[in-house]
Formats: structure tokens, C-alpha cells, sequence
């Protein structure tokens, strides 16, 4: 079992827990993720490790509820704890000092970029972090990225904080400005967003990095729950990825299987709230 020992809600349905697990904590690289039950029988969840304190021997995990499954997750109070943390899986991110990078984070995937954008920090790169959200509300860890960040800019779609649009409408000034233009990018959010973004870089040769969220299921290669195509290949998310060259990703392809058991979370969503 693994005891949760923070739960803290940062935006509408999205929380932070700090969870116990020593083994975990002393393994785990930036990009990687666990996948989470809350007992046993229970749906398999694949949260990324959004940061980890080995001495203290915990992970930090940022968790959507969006279903039953997630739900029940979240609904655990401090004291209580997860059935199982089976982790770190996935391939690390690939770091190297590249000069200028800019992070690109949109809604919940914010949480995920996290750990990418101080890990490219500490390499020394000079990062840029966008990130977006629907409203204010929805605009998370601005003062966490700011501590390592050379700048962050927001963007809501409501106008409610920083620039009125999408995270896309940022970048495309970023990457006009000579003085700021990033030789690297790192996406992660909605499916949309990523493909925006890649298709905002793609004419400009910018080297574009996106992390992906298939639905998985072992986590282990075994299942092909998370096979996405990249560059014509089949790929397994979780094992070669979560993260892939944006300009190879087949985002139609991951669409349509992200919506497979969509009548089934609906059926299970509303058994839960009955
Ligand atoms: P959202 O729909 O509220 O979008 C957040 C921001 O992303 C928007 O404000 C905008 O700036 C940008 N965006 C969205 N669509 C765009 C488009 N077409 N073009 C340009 N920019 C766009 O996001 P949310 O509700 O917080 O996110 C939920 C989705 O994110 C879920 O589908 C979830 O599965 C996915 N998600 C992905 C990851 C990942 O690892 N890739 C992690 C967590 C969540
Ligand atoms: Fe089963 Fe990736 S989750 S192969």
C-alpha cells in the first residue's frame, strides 16, 4: 500500500498528491511515469511522476478526475492509500543543453511539462515556458515554472489571465522574435494543441518533442493499449515513449483511439454518481 500524504486540489477536478513510495522516489527520471490503482481489480491509471524527494522517499503525482476510475482516486483523503505505484516506466527524457528551448503546456498537461522544462533548466538551457489554460483558473504551477524559467507567459482563452487565445498564439511570436526564437520545443496537453503545434514548427525546422497519452493498460509493451504510429512505424507509448518526434506523430490516429472507450467511461461515470 502506499499512503497519500498531500492532497491538494491546484484547478477545477485537478489534484496534487504526494505519495509514499521509497523505491519509486530514488528510481525515477524526468518523463517518466507509474501507473496507479486504488485497489485492487481497479482500473489502471498511468500518472506522469510530476516531481520526487528521495530522502523523504515520495513522488508527487498530478491526477485529472475525468471518470470513475480517477475520481475515486482523488477522493482518497490524506492517511488513505493506493493499492498499487508499479513504476518508473517509459523512456527518460532525452536532455541536452540546447540554448533556447520554450515548454509549451496546455490545461492539465502543464503538470506533465513540469518536471521536462526544470530538468532542461538544470541542463542549462534558457527556457521560455508558455503555458494556457481556459480561464485563470485553469492556469497551474505559474510560480513553480517561474522559479527556473528566463520568462512564462500565459494565455487564456477568456482574456481572464495574460494574453487572450491559445498557447499556439505565444509561441508563433516567440518563434518570430530572432532575439527569442527556440531552437528546441516541448509540448504537452490536448491532442489539438500538440498538433499545433507541431504544425506551427514544422515550417520552421524547430525540432519539436510532444508527449503523448494513449490509453494504456500494462504499461509494459505487452498489451498494444498504447500503440501510436510515429513516422509511419508503430510505436508503444509506453515503452518507447511517452515522448515523440511531433512532426512524425499520426495525432488522427491517436485521436480516434483515444475515443474508443469513450461510451464505456460515460456508463462507468454515471454508475459511479448513482
Ligand atoms: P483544454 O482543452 O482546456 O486546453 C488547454 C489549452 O491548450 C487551451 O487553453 C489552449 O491554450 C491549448 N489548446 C487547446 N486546443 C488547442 C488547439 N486546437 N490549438 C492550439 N492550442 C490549443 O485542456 P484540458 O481540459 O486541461 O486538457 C484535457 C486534455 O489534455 C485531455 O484530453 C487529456 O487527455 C489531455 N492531457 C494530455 C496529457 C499528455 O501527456 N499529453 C497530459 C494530461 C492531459
Ligand atoms: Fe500495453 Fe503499452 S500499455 S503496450
Amino acid at each position: 500500500m502506499y499512503e497519500i500524504l498531500e492532497n491538494e486540489i491546484l484547478a477545477p477536478n485537478l489534484h496534487r498528491l504526494t505519495v509514499k513510495a521509497p523505491r519509486v522516489a530514488g528510481a525515477r527520471k524526468p518523463g517518466q511515469f507509474v501507473i496507479v490503482r486504488a485497489d485492487r481489480g481497479d482500473e489502471r491509471i498511468p500518472l506522469t511522476i510530476g516531481d520526487a524527494d528521495p530522502a523523504a522517499g515520495t513522488v508527487t503525482l498530478f491526477i485529472q478526475a475525468i471518470g470513475a476510475s480517477t475520481r475515486k482516486i482523488v477522493d482518497i483523503p490524506v492517511g488513505g492509500a493506493l493499492r498499487d505505484v508499479a513504476g518508473p516506466l517509459g523512456q527518460a527524457t532525452h536532455i541536452e543543453n540546447w540554448g533556447r528551448v520554450a515548454c509549451v503546456g496546455g490545461g492539465v498537461g502543464t503538470a506533465v511539462l513540469f518536471p521536462l522544462a526544470r530538468a532542461l533548466a538544470e541542463a542549462g538551457n534558457q527556457v521560455t515556458t508558455v503555458i494556457g489554460g481556459r480561464s485563470e483558473q485553469y492556469i497551474i504551477l505559474a510560480d513553480e515554472l517561474a522559479a527556473f524559467s528566463a520568462e512564462v507567459l500565459i494565455t487564456t482563452e477568456d482574456g481572464s489571465s495574460g494574453r487572450k487565445g491559445f498557447v499556439t498564439h505565444a509561441l508563433a511570436d516567440l518563434i518570430a522574435d530572432p532575439a527569442k526564437a527556440p531552437k528546441v520545443v516541448l509540448a504537452v496537453g490536448p491532442v489539438p494543441m500538440m498538433r499545433a503545434v507541431a504544425e506551427l514548427t514544422r515550417p520552421h525546422g524547430i525540432e519539436t518533442v510532444v508527449s503523448l497519452n494513449p490509453i494504456m493498460i500494462d504499461g509494459t509493451g505487452m498489451c498494444g493499449g498504447c500503440r501510436v504510429v510515429v513516422g509511419g512505424e508503430s510505436k508503444f507509448a509506453c515503452v518507447d515513449g511517452p515522448e515523440f518526434d511531433g512532426h512524425l506523430v499520426d495525432f488522427d490516429g491517436l485521436s480516434d483511439r483515444l475515443t474508443t472507450y469513450r461510451s464505456f467511461e460515460e456508463r462507468a461515470r454515471h454508475a459511479a454518481t448513482e
